[in-house]
């Protein structure tokens, strides 16, 4: 982590929580984590510096490799929430946060979240939001013809996934899901944006207007899913609050109010059904028009 960050505030952090702690073996699985994180160099640098007057370049890869640039307005909190995503992050990401901190701190398996993937998941599928691509390497599409589209507004992010999941030939899509959506494509099926929420700036119904940005992009008898962590209405270990103020602070996640109440409120307002699970604190949730 970044110095001043880890080993400094991070130890204050576990030494207040072990002379605290009714259960260390709770703090001790975080303490060792966060050696293991520390040890295969996980440098967060969440404000980049790679926007410059609040324009970015974008490159929207579209099929049959033509690449139209295009230039957004991106605001600094949007970067922040994706500038994390480095090619060396990426590599510990898997390791990190789907192995380690899914089941110690989150206190959701992942298992949870690729049994709602592989529940919905059809095969003409657009993953928005996609990191190294691991959902979609490990779901089951069933037989005949894969048809998988990538959103993400991070180009190592898109690379990565695209390269793991090359046998589907995938297409991507470079674009800030939190803007009006403007591609050439016919609509998919089922659509899947895991972990993306407590990335974006803003409060959580603020950011639930990518639902919105993305409905038609979904076909009538589509299917929508995807799970985000939350801070209220949901069972948050002391570890994960520790280690949420990080991430806020760094602007690497920016959930410090995102409750189920305002996901439910939503996902009732927006869809004729849905559902919503939570393990630890995280919600996992799946809904139809
Ligand atoms: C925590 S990763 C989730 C990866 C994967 N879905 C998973 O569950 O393991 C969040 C992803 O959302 C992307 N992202 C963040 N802000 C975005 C935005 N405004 N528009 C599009 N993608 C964004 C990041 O680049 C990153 O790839």
């Amino acid at each position: 982590m970044e110095n001043g960050c880890f080993p400094g505030t991070l130890i204050k952090q576990f030494a207040k929580d072990f002379t605290q702690a009714q259960d260390r073996s709770e703090w001790a699985e975080f303490a060792g984590g966060a050696i293991i994180f520390y040890n295969v160099g996980f440098r967060i640098k969440a404000d980049g510096g790679r926007i410059q007057n609040g324009r970015q370049r974008h490159a929207l890869n579209e099929p049959g490799h033509k690449t139209k640039e295009v230039i957004l307005e991106i605001s600094r909190a949007v970067e922040r929430g994706q500038a994390i995503y480095s090619k060396p992050i990426l590599t510990v990401y898997d390791l990190w946060v789907l192995g380690f901190s899914n089941k110690f701190i989150w206190k959701c398996p992942t298992y949870n979240i690729l049994n709602n993937f592989n529940e919905h998941v059809s095969s003409n599928h657009l993953d928005i939001g996609v990191g190294t691509g691991y959902f979609l390497d490990k779901c089951q599409f069933g037989t005949g013809n894969v048809n998988i589209a990538l959103m993400d507004l991070n180009q190592n992010s898109l690379d990565e996934a695209a390269k793991r999941i090359e046998r589907y030939n995938p297409v991507k899509y470079k674009v800030n899901v939190l803007e009006k959506i403007n591609i050439d494509t016919d609509r998919f099926d089922s659509i899947s944006l895991n972990y993306l929420f407590h990335c974006l700036p803003g409060n959580l119904t603020e950011k639930l207007i990518v639902l919105d940005n993305v409905d038609h992009l979904l076909n009538e008898s589509g299917v929508i899913f995807g799970s985000t962590i939350l801070t209220s209405g949901v069972n948050t270990s002391r570890s994960a609050k520790a280690l949420m103020r990080i991430y806020n602070k760094k602007g690497i996640f920016d959930n410090s109010t995102d409750s189920l109440d305002d996901l439910k409120k939503y996902l009732t307002k927006k869809y004729s059904s849905f559902s919503i699970t939570t393990h630890g604190c995280v919600a996992i949730f799946s809904a139809i028009k």
